[in-house]
């Protein structure tokens, strides 16, 4: 009998804050219409001074585990994708069991940036496919406010903060049908975060977001369209196949050059940039956990999840709901 790793719970939470592209165009010199047509953003929520990485990812974990009607407890694996964690150490995975108050889980945290929620899935797969874990929680967390310079508009207009969840649980009907992960460090200057308090270098004092965009943005088309042909060809699928492309939410332009790739109209594109920007590893989950909600996503259906960050990381998961 096939041991597959099916979806059993999805979840989300987003802070009450919205700032919108007019609010930030009072702080930096930029405009709602440069932003939006540049990127397809025209707001995003912001956590309030006591949100943490932790305290969103347990409302979004609960949120998921009452969507699957489980309770903390059957949860034996935890991981959380996040870039900007509560403490260097213990793990953000850590923090987010005791608040859960399960006892008899492993929890830790993986960082791919915003490939995060996709590597923490394909890891939680592995780990359900070959028994070593039953059920898996999957968060991925930010605050990305927190590490954006809001001095430079080249960056800060991007980013969004907010924390999806994904339940999987191993079962005998289809559920995750591959996962595709990959990385390459030689990009690792084009799109970065220093740690201030540990890296050396002058020009890392606080700690922001720092990216070359035109480039990242080139790279990323090019390396999203690959890892389609190489999802497609790992299960012998055509593209007709995808009845829906769920994709990490950085810019609609490389949302749209993926589509194109899939030969996929926009209505079968999930998007929630517009009102959230780029959540970095909660984006993917967010994204999937609103079109489970509002019922676009039914069971049974073939779902492309695609991400790119820094890294530069890369992945995809194809799944049938
Ligand atoms: N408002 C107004 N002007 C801005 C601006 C802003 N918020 N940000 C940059 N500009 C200016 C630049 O200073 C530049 O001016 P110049 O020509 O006088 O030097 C001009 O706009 C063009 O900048 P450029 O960076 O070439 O624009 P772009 O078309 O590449 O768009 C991004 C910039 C960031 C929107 C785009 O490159 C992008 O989305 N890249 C991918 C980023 C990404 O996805 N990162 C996360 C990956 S997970």
């Amino acid at each position: 009998m096939n041991r597959y790793a099916r979806i059993i719970g999805t979840g989300g939470y987003l802070p009450e804050k919205v700032l919108t592209n007019n609010d930030i165009s009072l702080m930096v010199d930029t405009s709602d219409s440069w932003i939006f047509e540049r990127t397809g953003i025209k707001s995003r929520h912001i956590a309030d001074a006591t949100e943490t990485a932790s305290s969103m990812a347990e409302i979004a974990a609960r949120d998921a585990l009452a969507a699957a009607q489980i309770e903390p407890d059957a949860v034996d694996l935890i991981i959380v994708a996040t870039g900007t964690p509560d403490r260097v150490y213990p793990s953000t995975g850590c923090i987010l069991q005791q608040r859960l108050g399960i006892k008899n889980a492993v929890a830790f945290d993986v960082q791919a940036a915003c490939s995060g929620s996709v590597f923490a899935l394909s890891i939680a797969d592995q780990y359900i496919k070959s028994g070593a874990a039953k059920t898996a929680l999957i968060v991925g967390t930010e605050l990305c406010s927190r590490i954006v310079d809001w001095a430079d508009r080249s960056t800060c207009v991007l980013f969004g903060d907010g924390a999806g969840a994904l339940l999987l649980q191993a079962s005998d009907q289809q559920g995750v049908l591959s996962t595709h992960i990959h990385s390459d460090g030689e990009f690792g200057n084009l799109l970065y975060c220093p740690n201030p308090q540990v890296s050396p270098e002058a020009n890392n004092a606080h700690g922001y977001i720092t990216m070359q965009g035109n480039e990242v943005f080139k790279v990323a088309v090019n390396t999203l369209g690959k890892i389609v042909d190489e999802t497609l060809a790992a299960n012998h699928l055509e593209l007709s196949a995808i009845d829906w492309l769920v994709p990490h939410q950085a810019n609609i332009r490389i949302i749209a050059a993926t589509a194109k790739k899939l030969k996929m109209p926009m209505e079968q594109v999930v998007v929630t940039l517009e009102t959230q920007g780029n959540t970095s590893s909660a984006s993917v989950l967010l994204a999937f956990n609103e079109a489970v909600r509002d019922n676009r996503i039914q069971r049974g259906q073939i779902v492309l999840l695609e991400a790119f960050g820094a890294g530069f990381t890369w992945g995809s998961a194809l799944i049938r709901y």
